[in-house]
């Protein structure tokens, strides 16, 4: 080739590289490895997203949050109460939801859109399925320019009726629509039973795409993590006085589960997000609580998962919102002790 034709091509796709525009394009191992220590923020149980007077300060408790060490804000959002009857999102909802993608963002925090009517879902499949498309139509539009920290989650914990024929059939068509506008952004999926690991060897992903993470929540032992919790069972929302101490066998539990989900993700090629744990305050004993924390915090980070506790504030927080102070046991055992 003649050395001005050489040149002119240099020229080219100097030109090329400077105008085209920043895609979300990394790879779904990178992703999870620069989520860092997470956490569950902001959800659609917040005031926020209906417009109201809420103690939450956007700004301020990112900040805090970042600050402290967290890497990652999972925002669980409720958008079948935002739908129309046509299927389009409230515009005054989605200017909510661009502000806190926006603040995350100034924060550098990874943000995980993660779509939370599991319940509505659960009661109501064929409902769940059109308002979901429709969800994910308007979102992947509204953030297809946004920057490759902005990861989408298609549905918190699906079960009840939505089991694993119906979920694995529904996979392609709910990320094919993502795929239309965001041909690269990394989008998590996890398996039904409430994101159980158990259920892991039946979540049937498309095997050509290599954007996706898989997701599971862990609450074991649900005894201990949920005692007393008004949501759960009645055999387990009676219960008090439920010990975790670290004994040996405690810690083997968790290793054995985490060992399970490792293999899986070896197996499939498939890098894990552990988007929630937690155990719940009203009578689970702090330094239990904070023990079982650092235990499965650490298994995470043992076994490179990326991890975001459930949650913020409220009964499993590691911020009390109301003093405006850190459940500093709990934040120790997801940060370390000097919180960094
Ligand atoms: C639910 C919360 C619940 C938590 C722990 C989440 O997925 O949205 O309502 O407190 O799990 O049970």
């Amino acid at each position: 080739m003649r050395a001005w034709l050489a040149g002119l091509w240099i020229l080219a796709l100097a030109g090329f590289v400077a105008v085209t525009p920043a895609r979300a394009e990394i790879s779904a191992k990178a992703q999870v490895a620069a989520m860092g220590p997470g956490i569950n923020i902001l959800g659609g149980y917040d005031p926020y997203w209906r417009g109201e007077p809420t103690t939450f300060r956007l700004k301020e408790d990112f900040r805090l949050a970042r600050e402290a060490g967290f890497r990652t804000a999972r925002i669980a959002v409720f958008t079948f109460p935002f739908l129309s009857a046509e299927g389009r999102l409230d515009p005054a909802w989605l200017k909510r939801l661009d502000a806190v993608v926006a603040e995350a963002e100034a924060q550098g925090l990874t943000v995980i859109i993660d779509e939370h009517d599991f319940e509505a879902c659960a009661a109501d499949v064929d409902a769940c399925a059109v308002k979901l498309a429709n969800t994910w139509y308007e979102l992947s539009e509204r953030y297809q320019g946004a920057s490759d920290k902005v990861v989408f989650e298609l549905l918190n914990e699906p079960h009840g009726k939505i089991d694993s024929v119906i979920w694995n059939g529904w996979l392609p068509d709910l990320i094919g629509i993502v795929r239309k506008t965001n041909p690269t952004r990394n989008l998590i999926v996890g398996p039904v039973s409430w994101n159980s690991l158990a259920e892991l060897p039946n979540l049937k992903l498309p095997e050509a795409d290599r954007h996706l993470i898989a997701t599971f929540h862990y609450y074991s032992p649900f005894e201990f993590t949920h005692q007393g919790a008004n949501w759960a069972p009645p055999n387990v929302e009676k219960l008090s006085g439920v010990r975790w101490q670290g004994q040996p066998a405690e810690i083997a539990a968790i290793e054995a589960d985490f060992d399970k989900v490792s293999a899986w993700s070896q197996a499939q090629d498939r890098p894990i997000l552990l988007g929630e744990f937690g155990a719940y305050n009203l009578r689970g004993k702090l330094e239990d609580r904070a023990r079982w924390t650092k235990a499965v915090a650490d298994a995470a980070d043992r076994r490179s998962f990326a991890r975001a506790y459930w949650y913020w504030d409220g009964g499993f927080g590691v911020w009390d919102e109301q003093k405006r102070v850190w459940v500093a046991p709990i934040r120790d055992a997801l940060l370390g002790k000097s919180g960094s």
